[in-house]
């Protein structure tokens, strides 16, 4: 795998290994599998919109173990911790069976909180496995993913896992993410890829991320030669300033790039919160932009094609992001001048 991190010029993670998302045609039709990354990669050129979102973002709990500085949930337990927020499974079976049949492919079953705190989560990927949804995948601080989680994401069909570490060394990891274990992560992701090769399954892919901080932006080359020689893909993110938070964390990224930035998420999917509110995008900043409520599935038809999105892809098809104050705080909100 190549160790250059490239940033595709209208999203705000740059990956290397991305290539390997071709073993996932094999486990899918592949006919489905092309006309799927076909749309994406249009929709990530801002030229493809659609009926339906190609995929949605579903945050079944609102809820972490843990609280880096640099991320919206440390800054308040956002509405509440634990069960009370829980997703309602009956409710997510309408989203998926109303959205495999008009045009879902991918599904992402988290938002800014940690999917893994609910042992059932293996039920809500078996059931859009078996809707036939192309492209099932999270990420997760993997501090829970003991043997029996990674045996149930194995054998529900999670198609990617991504695993945030955004660290080389154990000082630093503890600095970005207070109450994670820099041992206990690794050992996790060696027990999943273990067990991949013992079920003798492709799935899930593995990606580890990194979002770069002024904490732990000097491993960022470290991180990537030494990941990119075990996993199948790297996650190097840019640093977006958290919509709440007093942390002080901040990031170097170069500006210069982010002048012409456009953004391709309101292209490609939308976000359901545990509250069922409905965002145009997945950073924390879409939570200022909520469409609506989601009342049944049908909406989602509603939300994707109202005035609102609408107006927001207009904006980023000029290239015009600054004209929005959300969208200006979130591309150029971590940036501080080298
Ligand atoms: C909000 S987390 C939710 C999933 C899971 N808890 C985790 O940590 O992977 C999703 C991704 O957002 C990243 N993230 C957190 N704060 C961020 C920030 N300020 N800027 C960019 N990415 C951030 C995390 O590192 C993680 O890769
Ligand atoms: S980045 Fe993930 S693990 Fe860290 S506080 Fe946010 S949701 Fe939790
Ligand atoms: S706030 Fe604006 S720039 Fe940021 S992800 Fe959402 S749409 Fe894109």
């Amino acid at each position: 795998m190549s160790t250059s991190i490239n940033l595709h010029k209208n999203e705000l993670t740059g990956i290397t290994g991305k290539e390997s998302m071709d073993i996932l045609k094999k486990t899918v039709d592949e006919g489905l599998w092309e006309e799927y990354r076909d749309l994406y990669s249009k929709a990530s050129e801002l030229e493809y919109i659609g009926g339906f979102p190609i995929q949605l973002d579903i945050e079944l709990n609102a809820s972490c173990n843990l609280r880096c500085p640099m991320c919206p949930i440390s800054a308040e337990s956002p509405k509440g911790k634990g069960k009370s927020t829980w997703f309602d499974f009956n409710f997510y079976k309408e989203i998926i069976d109303y959205g495999s049949k008009n045009g879902l492919k991918a599904l992402k079953l988290n938002y800014v909180n940690e999917p893994l705190i609910r042992k059932d989560i293996h039920k809500f990927i078996s059931y859009a496995k078996s809707k036939k949804i192309l492209d099932i995948y999270l990420s997760t601080n993997a501090v829970l993913m003991d043997k029996n989680m990674c045996i149930s994401l194995i054998k529900s069909g999670l198609s990617r896992i991504q695993i945030s570490i955004d660290a080389t060394s154990i000082e630093v990891y503890n600095q970005m993410r207070p109450g994670g274990d820099f041992n206990i992560v690794k050992e996790n992701l060696n027990i999943l890829t273990k067990l991949k090769e013992e079920l003798k399954s492709a799935t899930p892919l593995i990606r580890v991320n990194f979002v770069r901080t002024d904490i732990n932006e000097h491993q960022v080359k470290e991180f990537v030669e030494t990941w990119s020689k075990k996993v199948d893909m790297v996650g190097i993110q840019e640093f977006i300033k958290p919509t709440k938070s007093s942390s002080k964390v901040t990031s170097k990224t170069s500006s210069a790039k982010r002048g012409s930035f456009r953004c391709s998420f309101p292209f490609k999917q939308l976000v359901i919160t545990n509250e069922k509110k409905v965002l145009p995008c997945c950073t924390f900043w879409g939570e200022e932009m909520s469409l609506g409520v989601l009342e049944n599935a049908k909406d989602i038809e509603k939300y994707w094609n109202c005035e609102q999105i609408n107006k927001l892809r207009e904006v980023h098809k000029k290239g015009k992001y600054y004209e929005l104050e959300v969208c200006k705080n979130c591309v150029e909100g971590g940036m501080v001048d080298e």
